[in-house]
């Protein structure tokens, strides 16, 4: 399940031209699963409909203290009561000044002030222009609100509306829900820092050609995104993909595989967990010609010799920190056949605690998959599923089979 499936959000919009973003938002809220119940202000209202809303989460907004549809007319305490979380988007500077001030006068900071403090969490994603947003004020209520309990999401950086060039955009829809996914997770693997490679890697032959595989990167990207929303730093060394760089993760960008293994060498001797899912092309072309290989008329190849790549995972699992324990090493097996029998010897070839199976070619490209987790006391399917839910599901296995984040 993913962490906002069965939550109920209330949904609050303070004014802001980032107002057109939040039906997207909301829009992916009900999409995970969870209930949304948008409240607007006046402000917000001048920028997009309650009607848009409405019909995106399914519930009517509400617009008013003073809304007649509830019994007790005390639709502040309602809304509060019945929410996991209250998320404000757009977070205007006018609403933070007035969350600080515990102001009361409309129903969005009436019943901000009204939630139960330890129950429901408040979390803020800012939407202003950039002086707005580093004027002193501004980060000085930024600063109490945080102390007062709300969660400050950030902002992105970027062009603004008002046509300037700065810090203050609100986070894009699907940077909130790496955000408010994370707040539900259960915080599993805090304190460890772990290292990723993903891909596949790009052998040169010549300027213009080389020998790559159908890796698309997405499981080590879900895993990746996975393991920051259960607490991890995270560094991602990644093949050339096509894919966004998952929120709050460091990215490395690498092509061949000597590339790959340069920066995870340069990263390893900080990392507590090594999870290899990259696709590293075995062999590469034992030399790369400078300049594009021509035909020469002949109607023959040219004459090309291979070399085999450095094996990463196996070297990292050589190395003196992982044998101590110090760095718990997983390992993926991509088979076409006898899954089972093929992993289970990788596993110890390679000398890690944990290995994955999965069936390469049902699974490059795709966006679900089935894994076939390997340690010492057996195996256990994970059943096919969306590479998200497999690698939440992954990170939970490997949190319970690592050894606990050493003190900082
Ligand atoms: N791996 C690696 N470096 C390599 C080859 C593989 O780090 N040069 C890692 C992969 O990231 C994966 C595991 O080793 O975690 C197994 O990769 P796979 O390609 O399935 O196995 P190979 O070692 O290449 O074995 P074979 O091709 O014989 O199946």
């Amino acid at each position: 399940m993913n962490a906002l499936a069965g939550k109920h959000i209330v949904l609050g919009l303070s004014g802001g031209v980032a107002c057109y973003k939040s039906a997207e938002l909301a829009r992916l809220l009900v999409k995970a699963g969870a209930t949304v119940q948008v409240v607007m202000t006046e402000a917000a209202a001048q920028f997009i409909t309650p009607v848009t809303m409405q019909a995106l989460t399914g519930r009517s907004v509400y617009t008013s203290q003073w809304d007649a549809r509830e019994g007790n007319n005390m639709a502040h305490i309602n809304l509060s009561r019945a929410a996991d979380a209250i998320l404000i988007a757009p977070c205007s500077a006018d609403f933070i000044a007035r969350l600080v001030q515990g102001r009361a006068d409309e129903l969005l900071s009436l019943l901000c002030l009204a939630r139960p403090l330890q129950q429901v969490p408040l979390l803020l994603a800012p939407a202003m222009n950039r002086e707005m947003w580093a004027h002193p004020a501004t980060q000085r209520n930024l600063a109490q609100v945080a102390q007062d309990g709300a969660r400050v999401l950030g902002v992105g950086c970027g062009e603004q509306a008002c046509g300037e060039t700065g810090d203050g955009r609100m986070l894009e829809p699907g940077e909130i829900m790496e955000e408010l996914a994370a707040f539900f997770t259960p915080q599993r693997l805090a304190g460890q820092r772990v290292l990723i490679t993903a891909g596949p890697t790009f052998e040169a032959i010549d300027p213009v050609r080389g020998i790559t595989n159908l890796s698309s990167g997405k499981m080590g990207f879900a895993i990746a995104r996975a393991a920051r929303a259960a607490g991890a730093e995270v560094t991602l060394v990644a093949g050339p993909v096509h894919l966004p760089t998952p929120r709050g993760v460091r990215r490395i960008d690498v092509r061949s595989a000597r590339n790959m293994l340069a920066a995870v060498e340069g990263q390893a001797p900080e990392a507590t967990i090594f999870i290899a899912t990259a696709a590293v092309a075995d062999w590469r072309p034992a030399h790369s010609a400078e300049h594009k290989i021509k035909k020469d008329g002949s109607g023959m190849p040219p004459p090309l010799a291979f070399v085999e790549n450095p094996d990463i995972l196996a070297q990292v699992a050589a190395s003196e920190r992982a044998r101590a324990g110090a760095l718990y090493c997983v390992g993926f097996a991509a088979e076409s056949e006898h899954l089972l029998a093929h992993a289970s010897a990788k596993r110890v070839r390679k000398g890690v605690p944990l290995l994955v199976g999965n069936i390469g070619p049902a699974t490059f490209g795709q966006d679900d998959n089935a894994l076939l987790l390997i340690d010492d006391q057996g195996h256990r399917e994970l059943p096919r599923a969306s590479k998200d839910e497999l690698a939440r599901q992954l990170v939970a296995e490997i949190a319970a089979r690592c050894p606990p984040a050493p003190p900082r």
